[in-house]
C-alpha cells in the first residue's frame, strides 16, 4: 500500500464533549508518523466547499478538556443541499471533487448516525476512504457499546435533578425535567436512575397522562410530597407515535433536531389539574452539550480516536471504530450505516427501573 501522506478530519451533526479530544488522538496518532492532516471547517459543509486548513501539532495539543470541536460543524448533508429559494439538491461530486482537491489519502468523519450514513454515501457513490467516529450525547449510534459526548450529558442531567431535588421537596412540588435524546431514551432513563427520578419517560415506551398521575397520587398517599419526573424529549403518548416536526420531520433518521415541543408543558398541565401537586418543567436544552468533557468521555474519545489512526496507517478503511467489550474495534460502515440503536425492552436498565417500582407511564 502507498504510504498515507494527507488526511482530513471533521465533525458533523450536532456537537458533543469529546470531539476535541478525538480530533487529537486521531492527529497525534497519524502526525507522530508524519502524516500532514487537514482539518474540514464546519462538517460536510467544508468538503462541499472546499473549506479546509492544515493543522499543526500545536493546535491539536492542548484541547484534550475544550468542549465544543474547534473545526466547527454543521447539520448539512452533501445529498441533500439547501438551494436558495427553497428545495435541495445533490452536491455529492463537489465533496468529492474537495476531497482530490485537498490531496487527500483518507477522511475521518466524525459523527452521530446522520454523519455515518452521510460518510458511508460519499464512500459507496464517491469512493472516498473514510473511518468514522461514533460521537453523540443520545448514545442512539447502532454497533458501539458508546458514543462519546453521551457521559457527559448524562452527568449535566443528573446534577441537575439533583439540584431540582431539593427545590421539588423544599416546595413540595412535582418537576419536570425535559431531557434531550433525540428519538432514543438512554439519555432520560440513565439520568433519571442516577438522580433517583420518581417517574422515567422514555420514547420506547409510550406512556399514558393518566397512569403517571395515578403513580403521583399514590406517591401523595405514601406521605411523599414532591416527585421528579425525567422525560425524554423525544417521549410519545400511547396510541399517538412519534411527534411530527412542520415540514422538518425526519423521515430518514439522520439524527436532524426535534423541532416540535415535547410533550413535558401537556403533560404539566394535566398533572397540576388531576392531583394536588403544583408542577413545574425544566428544559435542560442545549446545556447538555457544552462545556468539559467528563473524564470518561475524554479517556472514550481518545482512545476511539487513536484507533482510528492506527487503522488509517494500517490502510483499514470502510469502518467505524466502535466501543465493544471495552475495546475500540473496527466494524464496516455498511453494517452500521442507516441503524438506529434504541433500548431494547430487555435493557438491564428497564429492568432495574421496574424491579424499583418507579413508573415508565405505561
Ligand atoms: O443529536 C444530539 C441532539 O442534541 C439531540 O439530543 C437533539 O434532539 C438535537 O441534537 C438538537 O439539535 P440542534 O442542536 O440542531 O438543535
Amino acid at each position: 500500500m502507498a504510504k498515507i501522506e494527507r488526511i482530513g478530519i471533521l465533525t458533523s451533526g450536532g456537537d458533543s464533549p469529546g470531539l476535541n479530544a478525538a480530533i487529537r488522538g486521531v492527529a497525534k496518532t497519524v502526525m507522530r508518523e508524519d502524516v500532514e492532516v487537514l482539518g474540514i471547517q464546519d462538517g460536510f459543509a467544508g468538503l462541499v466547499e472546499n473549506r479546509a486548513e492544515r493543522l499543526e501539532w500545536n493546535q491539536v495539543s492542548g484541547i484534550l478538556t475544550l468542549g465544543g470541536t474547534i473545526l466547527g460543524t454543521s447539520r448539512n448533508k452533501p445529498h441533500k443541499w439547501p438551494k436558495k429559494g427553497g428545495g435541495t439538491e445533490d452536491r455529492t461530486d463537489d465533496a468529492v471533487k474537495s476531497y482530490k482537491k485537498m490531496g487527500l489519502d483518507a477522511l475521518v468523519c466524525l459523527g452521530g448516525g446522520g454523519t455515518q450514513k452521510n460518510a458511508f454515501r460519499l464512500m459507496e457513490k464517491g469512493g472516498l476512504r473514510i473511518v468514522t467516529l461514533p460521537k453523540t450525547i443520545d448514545n442512539d449510534v447502532f454497533g458501539t457499546d458508546i458514543s462519546f459526548g453521551f457521559d457527559t450529558a448524562m452527568t449535566i442531567a443528573c446534577e441537575a435533578i439533583d439540584r431540582l431535588h431539593t427545590t421539588a421537596s423544599s416546595h413540595h412540588r412535582c418537576m419536570l425535567v425535559d431531557i434531550m435524546g433525540h428519538r432514543a431514551g438512554w439519555l432520560a432513563l440513565e439520568a433519571g436512575l442516577a438522580g433517583g427520578a420518581d417517574v422515567i419517560l422514555i420514547p420506547e415506551i409510550p406512556f399514558s397522562f393518566r397512569k403517571v398521575a395515578n403513580a403521583l397520587i399514590k406517591r401523595e398517599k405514601n406521605n411523599k410530597r414532591f416527585s421528579i419526573i425525567a422525560v425524554a424529549e423525544g417521549a410519545e403518548i400511547v396510541g399517538e407515535g412519534a411527534r411530527k416536526d412542520d415540514g422538518a420531520e425526519d423521515p430518514e433518521g439522520d439524527g436532524d433536531a426535534l423541532l416540535a415541543p415535547s410533550l413535558s408543558h401537556r403533560l404539566a398541565a394535566f398533572i397540576q389539574k388531576e392531583t394536588a401537586l403544583e408542577t413545574r418543567v425544566t428544559t435542560l436544552g442545549h446545556l447538555q452539550r457544552g462545556g468539559t468533557p467528563t473524564p470518561t468521555d475524554r479517556a472514550l474519545a481518545t482512545l476511539l480516536g487513536a484507533k482510528a489512526g492506527e487503522c488509517i496507517l494500517h490502510g483499514e478503511f470502510g469502518v467505524m471504530i466502535a466501543h465493544r467489550g471495552g475495546q475500540a474495534v473496527p466494524v464496516p460502515l455498511a453494517e452500521v450505516a442507516g441503524k438506529k440503536k434504541l433500548v431494547p425492552m430487555d435493557d438491564p436498565l428497564i429492568k432495574t427501573a421496574r424491579l424499583l417500582g418507579l413508573c415508565l407511564g405505561d
